[in-house]
C-alpha cells in the first residue's frame, strides 16, 4: 500500500467529551494500515495527534501549552536526523485553524472532526506538499461510510465500549460552539450500527455507551427490509429513533448494558422513555443537561424547554424506572443570569435530585450569540455561584452513594484498580465501584454487596460475589 511505513509509532492524546474518545480510536484505526501501531506517550512517536475540545476557553488553552511541549520534543527529534509529524485535530482544529498555525507554525496538520477518513490522504499531501496540511471542510459524503469497519482488534476493545450513532447538532444554544464545530446533524443507518455494536460484543465487549451531541435525536435510516405494521417493508427507507434502536440493540448477544449520551430534553420521546421501562439492558441512569433552572436564562440559552418541562420529563422517567439516576450540565453566569435566575437553578436541583452532574463556569466562546450579549457576569459572581451549587449536587451525590451501602448491585468489572489485586467496576448508576478481592475478573458482571460509599465511589464486598450468578438487578424503590 502506498504510503505505508512499517513500525511507525502514533501518540493520540485526547482531550474533552467522549465522542473525541471515540474518534481517537477511529484516527487509530485508519492508520492502522499505514504502520501506524498506537504508543502510550509522545516521548518516541513518529506521529503525535492532539484530538482537541473547544467547548471551554481553558479547554483549547490546554491544547497550545502541549503543543510548546511539543514543540520540544519534535526540535530534538529533527537534531537528531528524524521526523515528527505533529497533527491538531477536532474542534479546536475546526474552530481556530488558522490561527493554530499562527501561533504554532511548527504543526504539520490541523484537521477537523468530519475529516478523519481522509487521514491517509492529508498524509499523503504533507509528503508531497512538504509544508502544513489544512482541511477543515464539511465533507458531502459521511465520514462513517469510509472508516475502516473490521479493524477492531478482539480484545484491545475492553468490556464497554463508546459507539457513535449521531453527531453534530442542529439546536444552537447561544453559548455553545458544537454546531460550528461538529456541523449539522447526521444520524448513521442503524445497519451500521447493529452491525458495529455485534463486532463490538463479538471482541468481549459488553457493555456499549452510543454517542452524539444530541443522541436522543437519532433518527438512523431503518435497516432494508424492515416490515412495519401495515406495510410490505419495501419502498423507501423510514427512520429509526433511538428507543427502536436500543431495543435491536438490547438483542443482540453478548450485549448486556446500554448507555447514551448525551441528550436534550426536547427531544426525549414517549419511545425513548418507554424503552427505559421495558429494556433490561438500558441501564437506569441518564445524562440530562438541564444548564439552568431559571425561564429567563433558558430562553436566553436558546434551549428549547422550561423548568416546568425538566420537571415534567424527570416524572415521566421515573414513572418508567423508578430507579433511573439522572444526572445533568449546568452553566453559571450566563450572561444576564441574576440572583433570583440563579436560585431557581438551586431550587429545580433541590426539587430533581441528581446522582452526580457537571457544572460550568459560563466561558465566552468566539462567533457565539452570547459572547456579544450585555449583562455578563464577573468571574468572582460566577465563581460564587459554582461553589454554591456544587455544594448541593456534591451533597445529592453523596446522599445517592450513601443509600446504596446496604444493597447488592450488579457491577461490571472492567480494569483494575490502584490497590494490588483490586478491581474497579460500574454500578447501573454509574458508580465506580472498588472490589479488593475479585473472584472473577474484568468483564464478568458481579453481584457486589455495598459496604462504603464515597463522594465519587463505592466499595464492594466479596460476600456478595457469586462466580457465574445470573446477575439480578436489585431496584431501590421510588
Ligand atoms: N461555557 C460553559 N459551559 C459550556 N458548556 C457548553 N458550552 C459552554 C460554555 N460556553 C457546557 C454545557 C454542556 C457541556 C458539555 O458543556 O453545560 O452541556
Ligand atoms: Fe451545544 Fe446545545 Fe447542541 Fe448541546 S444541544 S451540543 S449544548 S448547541
Amino acid at each position: 500500500m502506498k504510503n505505508r511505513q512499517l513500525g511507525q509509532k502514533l501518540y493520540i492524546k485526547t482531550y474533552g467529551c467522549q465522542m473525541n474518545v471515540y474518534d481517537s480510536g477511529r484516527m487509530a484505526d485508519i492508520l492502522a494500515p499505514l504502520g501506524y501501531a498506537l504508543v502510550d506517550g509522545p516521548e518516541d512517536a513518529d506521529m503525535v495527534i492532539l484530538n482537541t475540545c473547544h467547548i471551554r476557553e481553558k479547554a483549547a488553552e490546554k491544547v497550545y501549552s502541549e503543543l510548546g511541549r511539543l514543540k520540544r520534543l519534535k526540535t530534538a527529534r529533527e537534531k537528531q536526523g528524524g521526523r515528527m509529524i505533529l497533527a491538531v485535530a477536532g474542534c479546536v482544529a475546526q474552530a481556530e485553524s488558522e490561527e493554530i498555525l499562527d501561533r504554532a507554525p511548527f504543526v504539520d496538520m490541523v484537521f477537523g472532526p468530519q475529516a478523519y477518513h481522509r487521514l491517509p490522504e492529508l498524509l499523503a499531501a504533507l509528503q508531497r506538499a512538504g509544508k502544513a496540511v489544512l482541511n477543515t471542510d464539511f465533507p458531502p459524503e459521511p465520514k462513517f461510510d469510509h472508516l475502516p469497519k473490521d479493524a477492531l482488534d478482539p480484545g484491545a476493545a475492553g468490556t464497554s465500549a463508546f459507539l457513535t450513532v449521531q453527531e453534530g447538532c442542529d439546536k444552537f444554544c447561544t453559548f455553545c460552539v458544537v454546531p460550528y464545530t461538529r456541523g449539522a446533524e447526521y444520524s448513521r443507518p442503524a445497519e451500521d450500527v447493529i452491525a458495529e455494536s455485534g463486532r463490538l460484543a463479538a471482541a468481549g465487549v459488553r457493555e456499549i455507551t452510543l454517542l452524539g451531541q444530541n443522541v436522543n435525536n437519532y433518527h438512523g435510516a431503518e435497516p432494508p427490509g424492515t416490515t412495519r405494521a401495515g406495510s410490505s417493508g419495501t419502498g423507501s427507507l423510514e427512520t429509526w429513533g433511538l428507543g427502536r434502536l436500543i431495543r435491536e440493540l438490547g438483542k443482540i448477544d453478548g450485549i448486556e448494558r446500554i448507555r447514551y449520551t448525551t441528550s436534550y430534553p426536547a427531544d426525549m420521546n414517549d419511545e425513548l422513555i418507554a424503552a427505559h421501562g421495558d429494556v433490561p439492558e438500558l441501564m437506569p441512569f441518564l445524562h440530562l443537561p438541564m444548564q439552568s433552572g431559571s425561564d429567563t436564562v433558558l430562553k436566553a440559552m436558546n434551549r428549547r424547554h422550561t423548568a416546568d418541562d425538566y420537571r415534567r420529563l424527570a416524572g415521566l422517567l421515573r414513572e418508567a424506572r423508578p430507579d433511573i439516576g439522572l444526572s445533568s450540565d449546568f452553566i453559571v453566569g450566563f450572561p444576564g443570569e441574576t440572583d433570583a435566575d440563579f436560585d431557581a437553578t438551586l431550587g429545580l436541583v433541590e426539587e430533581i435530585v441528581f446522582v452526580q452532574a457537571y457544572s460550568f463556569k459560563y466561558s465566552q466562546r468566539p462567533g457565539t450569540p452570547a459572547a456579544a450579549m450585555d449583562g455578563q457576569i464577573p468571574e468572582t459572581v460566577k465563581s460564587e455561584r459554582l461553589e454554591a451549587l456544587r455544594d448541593v449536587l456534591d451533597a445529592q451525590q453523596l446522599a445517592f452513594n450513601r443509600s446504596c451501602v446496604g444493597r447488592v448491585l450488579p457491577v461490571l468489572l472492567d480494569r483494575p484498580g490502584r490497590k494490588p489485586g483490586q478491581l474497579v467496576g460500574r454500578s447501573p448508576y454509574m458508580q465506580a465501584v472498588h472490589v479488593d478481592d475479585p473472584i472473577e475478573g474484568p468483564g464478568a458482571i458481579v453481584r457486589l454487596a455495598i459496604t462504603a460509599a464515597h463522594a465519587n465511589s463505592l466499595k464492594g464486598g466479596v460476600e456478595a460475589q457469586e462466580a457465574g450468578a445470573e446477575p439480578v438487578e436489585e431496584r431501590a424503590t421510588a
